[in-house]
């Protein structure tokens, strides 16, 4: 049965530490389906575009040099409810505050460096799958 998409990141930190593999296995075991997935690395400039809602906050430089710094893995991944069950997955943006069990818990550094990126609506889901994928490129 189909159900909605989210997009996720494995951000460059994880990437870099080689958590990628754990990852995604956490997620699979979670019953999310890949439907497209990529390693690439982003300018500074696109990641200033994909986090581009945050611009006025004081982390965006820290964020989009950070986001840029190393290849990330860029996925989209399929599950009814989609969105809000793989923000319970990752857990909270601050490891320190991140439910046991969570990717976040178990890969993330600190609030910066936390491991993974997950949509926080279907919406916004459906703008950064089109971000980083073609249709071509989902199955
Ligand atoms: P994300 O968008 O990456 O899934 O993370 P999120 O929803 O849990 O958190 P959000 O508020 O959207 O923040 C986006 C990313 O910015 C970095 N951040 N740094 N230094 C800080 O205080 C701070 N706060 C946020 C994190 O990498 C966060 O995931
Ligand atoms: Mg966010």
């Amino acid at each position: 049965m189909a159900g909605n998409i989210t997009f996720t990141m494995v951000k460059p930190e994880a990437v870099a530490n080689g958590h990628t593999g754990a990852i995604l296995a956490k997620i699979q075991e979670a019953g999310f389906r890949l439907v497209a997935l990529k390693k690439m690395k982003l300018s500074e400039e696109r990641a200033g575009i994909f986090y581009e809602v945050h611009n006025e906050r004081p982390f965006y430089g820290e964020l989009t040099e950070y986001m840029s710094s190393g290849p990330i893995v860029a996925m989209v991944l399929e599950k009814d409810n989609a969105v809000a069950d793989f923000r319970v997955l990752i857990g909270a943006t601050d490891p320190s505050e991140a439910a046991e069990g969570t990717i976040r818990k178990a890969f993330a550094e600190s609030k910066a460096k936390n491991a993974v990126h997950g949509s926080d609506s279907d919406e916004n889901a459906q703008i950064e799958a089109g971000f980083f994928f073609s249709d071509l490129e989902r199955f």
